[in-house]
């Protein structure tokens, strides 16, 4: 059985995910809530990435696998967004997860072969309005994983996923009536927006040995939204 790391599990696509490992490896999620873990096999850590230490004591002496979860979508015009929240963007998305990153690197490589998977967005690959913050922050993600997976490679690998808009509790706010929904499902050359399996399939697949040959590349898991121009 492999020892797995959520950061993140409560809700969400870490949810989806941890509900699909918990078949089959020893799943430890750390999250602010626990609400929705009771009816899964999995060891809860109270934890909130953006002012903790991960307690590596609670932890077991090898991990596996690492997913951090924290993200955010703040949009807004340019000229309205404050430096603040360029600040607790790049904190919630970047600075965090390097931390908890650093603070598990001894379990991470005490293993044969580990797998870290890290979240992006389609506003990197793809310019778009009001994502100055959110892009910047995940564009610090996709860097970083690239250098890490080349620093660490054979022994860690690290692969990161950029979704476009996937049904999830970060998302309602624009999927939270049906003209949204039908709007948002329409902008995708896919016809429709994410369900948190899309992406947790992924991440999935990223922690298995089954993608043993993959490391440092950015999964655009978006419905062709950054790469497809088809007709209305
Ligand atoms: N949903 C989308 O449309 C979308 C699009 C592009 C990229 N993404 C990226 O995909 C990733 C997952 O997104 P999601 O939609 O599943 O997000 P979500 O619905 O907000 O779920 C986030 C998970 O992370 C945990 N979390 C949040 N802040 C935390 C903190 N400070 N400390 C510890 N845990 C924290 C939450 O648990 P607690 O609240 O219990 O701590 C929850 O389990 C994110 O990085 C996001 O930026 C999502």
């Amino acid at each position: 059985m492999k020892n797995i790391l959520l950061i993140g599990g409560s809700y969400g696509i870490g949810h989806e995910l941890a509900k699909e490992l918990q078949k089959e490896n020893n799943v430890f999620v750390a999250s602010r809530t626990n609400e929705n873990l009771s009816n899964l096999n999995v060891t809860h850590i109270s934890f909130d990435a953006t002012t903790d230490t991960i307690d590596s004591s609670k932890l077991p002496a090898v991990i596996d696998g690492l997913v951090y979860c924290p993200g955010s979508i703040n949009l807004r015009p340019f000229r309205g967004l404050k430096l603040e929240t360029f600040e607790s963007d790049m904190q919630l998305n970047f600075f965090s997860m390097v931390k908890v990153i650093q603070s598990v690197l001894p379990q991470l490589t005490a293993a044969e072969q580990s797998s870290i998977v890290l979240f992006s967005s389609v506003a990197v690959r793809m310019g778009m309005p009001f994502h100055t913050s959110v892009a910047a922050a995940k564009g610090a993600v996709e860097g970083f994983a690239k250098a890490l997976a080349a620093e660490y490679a054979p022994k860690i690998r690290v692969n990161v996923i950029a979704p476009s808009l996937t049904d999830t509790p970060l998302a309602d706010k624009f999927l939270n009536n049906e003209e949204k929904r039908e709007k948002s499902a329409q902008r995708h050359p896919l016809k429709r927006f994410g369900t948190a399996q899309d992406i947790s399939q992924m991440a999935n697949f990223l922690l298995n040995e089954k993608s043993s040959w993959i490391s440092g590349q950015i999964f655009h898991v978006d419905g062709g939204m950054s790469t497809l121009l088809v007709n209305s």
